[in-house]
Parts: structure tokens; sequence; C-alpha cells
């Protein structure tokens, strides 16, 4: 199995069990239009998102590094039309980007995008009394990803859904040797995930468009 092949599959994939997104695709666009780097995750990666928010139940969400707002706008829907949802973005730029994508895809009213580090925002959600969120996305600079996991537990209750992206990195969370930053936060998230007594956590390796990477499910208890 090659690249090509995942993306092929992701293609298929996309076009049998993922609608043609008008939104979605108009977000892709204008993220390219506007320099966006091409991180945010795929179509199916995104419906994973939606469904994931909609079994649980999720009336508010919160995530952690919106970029354009792709998979915000995914997360959002699975809301109900009295629900609400914080994004958090340090980029300036792409928070604007991700507005304007928001708002294009009806979502305008029930999402807030904040901008600012991830951790200057969230002692003011907490202080402002925004939570306890029923789900969690975290997709931020991995390197904070123990500290964005603890704020996730903070601003949670008992069935909170928690979900962590990019948690494999090609396989450089088992080099130890490795002295990638993102890869050494992936793994003290882990540590910190596997030995919470408050989370029922597991993680899944994934391949596609968006090449070999995973995703970390969690359940506060
Ligand atoms: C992988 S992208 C997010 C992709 C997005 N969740 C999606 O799938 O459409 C990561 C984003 O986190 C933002 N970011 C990086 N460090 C941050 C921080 N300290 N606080 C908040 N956002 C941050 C980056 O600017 C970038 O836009």
């Amino acid at each position: 199995m090659d690249d090509r092949r995942w993306s092929a599959v992701d293609a298929y994939l996309t076009s049998a069990l993922v609608k043609p997104d008008g939104a979605l695709e108009a977000a892709t666009i204008a993220n390219a239009a506007a320099g966006l780097p091409p991180i945010d995750v795929s179509a199916p990666q995104g419906k994973l998102l939606y469904l994931l928010a909609r079994i649980a139940g999720a009336r508010r969400a919160l995530e952690i590094g919106t970029l354009g707002g792709y998979s915000t706008i995914c997360i959002a829907r699975a809301l109900p039309a009295d629900g609400r949802m914080v994004t958090l973005e340090a980029n300036r730029k792409h928070a604007d980007v991700a507005r304007v994508n928001i708002a294009r895809a009806g979502l305008g009213d029930m999402v807030e995008v904040r901008a600012g580090a991830a951790l200057d925002s969230l002692p003011k959600i907490e202080a402002e009394g925004l939570g306890p969120f029923d789900f969690v996305f975290i997709d931020a600079d991995k390197g904070n990803n123990a500290n964005y996991l603890a704020w996730a537990l903070r601003l949670s209750r008992p069935g909170t859904v928690i979900v962590v992206d990019n948690v494999v990195r090609s396989g450089a969370i088992v080099e130890p040797a490795n002295a990638d930053r993102d890869a050494f936060g992936v793994r003290r998230m882990f540590d910190m995930m596997g030995r919470e007594p408050r989370l029922t956590a597991t993680a899944i390796q994934t391949v596609g468009a968006k090449g070999w990477d995973g995703f970390a499910l969690a359940v506060v208890e």
C-alpha cells in the first residue's frame, strides 16, 4: 500500500459515503486562496467528527486549532439548533478566514472563533462559564497536547467525548530517539490519557489522503 492508493481509497469512500458539500468545498478553496496550509482533516475524517459529536448528543463543543474552520463546520453541524461551539485559533489570519467559511456555511451564529493562543483563551472560557463541553476536538500545536487534554478534562462533565488528531505522525511516536517536539508532545498526552482514571480511551491509526496518522478517542467517566 502506498500513499497514492490510500488517497484513491479516500476518494472512493468519499464518493460512496460523504455527500458533496458546497460549504466545505468553498472552505477548502478559500483556505488555499488565502495560503493556509492544507492540514485540515480529510472529508471522511470530517464526517467521522460529525458522527462522533452526533452520537455523543453534543450540545456544546470546543475545538482547539481552527485553521480555516473545516473541522469546525463538520462538528457544529452535529449540534442542535440551540447548540454552541467555541473554536480557538492562534493565527489571526486563519481565524479571519475561518469566520468567513463558517458564516458561509450558515453557522456564524452558533460558532465563536476566538483568536489567540489557546492556553490564554482557555482560562477565560472557564471564567466565562462556557463549559462544560460535551465534545472537545484537540488539533493545534502538538507540543501542548497534554496541556490541552488537562483543559479538556477541566471543562468537561461525565460523558464528554474528547478527540485528539494527529497522534501517530507517520509512526514518529514510537521512535524514542525522535527529537520531534510534536511526537514528544503526543507521547506526553498519551502518558496522561493512559494514567488518568477519569478517562477511558483508545487510539486508532489511519491512512488516507492525509498520510499515516491517527486519532485518540476518550470519554470522561
Ligand atoms: C492542524 S491545524 C487545525 C486544522 C483544523 N482543526 C481542521 O481540521 O480543519 C492546527 C491549527 O492550530 C493553530 N495553532 C497552533 N498553535 C496554536 C495555539 N497555541 N493556540 C491555538 N491555535 C494554535 C494553527 O495556527 C493551525 O491553524
